[in-house]
């Protein structure tokens, strides 16, 4: 098992404030800014978006503020549409995905931050480094056996157990709201990588289930989940990592005897 070690976070300071443009339709954005090259703390800047000249979702505005006013501005996307999960981010106090979180769902000035309880790589973009080698960890790829060549069939049942648990876009919305991935991160699994175990186990064609069950079984890695449900709350594409965890321990459980 790799340690890893997080750096501290600082208190943000009150950043700079940019003009306001001339529109009647104007939202307020306050976002952390983090620069690890400028050796300055953190800062909340304030941006104004004209709402006639952007599209209605978090995210065009992050763009719009970019091309438009800081093209110093930092953060990840791409699919723009609730697929690939880059744009995860914490949103008014909510990890959630920029690309399908209307504007117009917010109260007030928006608040954006990069995902919690995470090293920031620079401004909303945090260091995923140790989340993707949990990932990695629970080797999320078929275990096909002796016979690779073999042709799998599935049943429309046993597919159907894979459904709630594919669907998972790897965000990190879920394992950045868990207190307990918070302040275990180096050793507990966290919601997504334990939703990634149970589908592979679950599948039917896969041949390594045992051995899958016996690496998540262990008191730090599966059992540092205390059903807290912040996972299952704030998954953007409405999964339950929670009901997956509690289904592992299950696994486990009837593993032993
Ligand atoms: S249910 Fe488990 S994984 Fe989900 S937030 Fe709570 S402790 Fe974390
Ligand atoms: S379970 Fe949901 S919140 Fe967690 S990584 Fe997958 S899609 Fe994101
Ligand atoms: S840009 Fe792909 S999920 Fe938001």
């Amino acid at each position: 098992m790799v340690e890893f070690t997080l750096p501290q976070n600082s208190k943000p300071l009150e950043g700079k404030t940019w003009p306001r443009p001339e529109s009647a339709r104007v939202r307020e954005f306050k976002i952390y800014r983090w620069n690890p090259d400028d050796g300055q703390n953190p800062r909340i800047d304030t941006f104004f978006v004209d709402l006639d000249d952007c599209g209605p979702m978090v995210l065009d505005a992050i763009i719009w503020i970019k091309d438009k006013i800081d093209p110093t501005l930092t953060f990840r996307r791409s699919c723009r549409e609730g697929i690939c999960g880059s744009c995860a981010m914490n949103i008014d106090g909510t990890n959630t995905l920029a690309c399908t979180k209307g504007m117009e769902e917010i109260e007030g000035a928006i608040k954006l931050y990069p995902l919690p309880h995470m090293a920031v790589v620079k401004d909303l973009v945090p260091d995923l480094t140790i989340f993707y080698a949990q990932h990695a960890a629970i080797e999320p790829w078929l275990h096909a056996g002796p016979d690779p060549e073999k042709e799998r069939l599935q049943s429309p049942q046993q597919r159907a157990k894979l459904d709630g648990l594919y669907e998972c876009i790897l965000c990190a919305c879920c394992s950045t709201s868990c207190p307990s991935y918070w302040w275990n991160s180096d050793r507990y699994l966290g919601p997504a990588a334990l939703l990634q175990a149970n589908r592979w186990i679950s599948d039917s064609r896969d041949e390594a289930k045992e051995e899958r069950i016996g690496y998540v079984d262990d008191i730090f890695r599966l059992y540092r989940c205390h059903t807290i449900m912040n996972c299952t709350k704030t998954c953007p594409k409405g999964l339950d990592p929670a009901k997956a965890i509690a289904e592992l321990k299950n696994m486990a459980i009837a593993e032993v005897e």
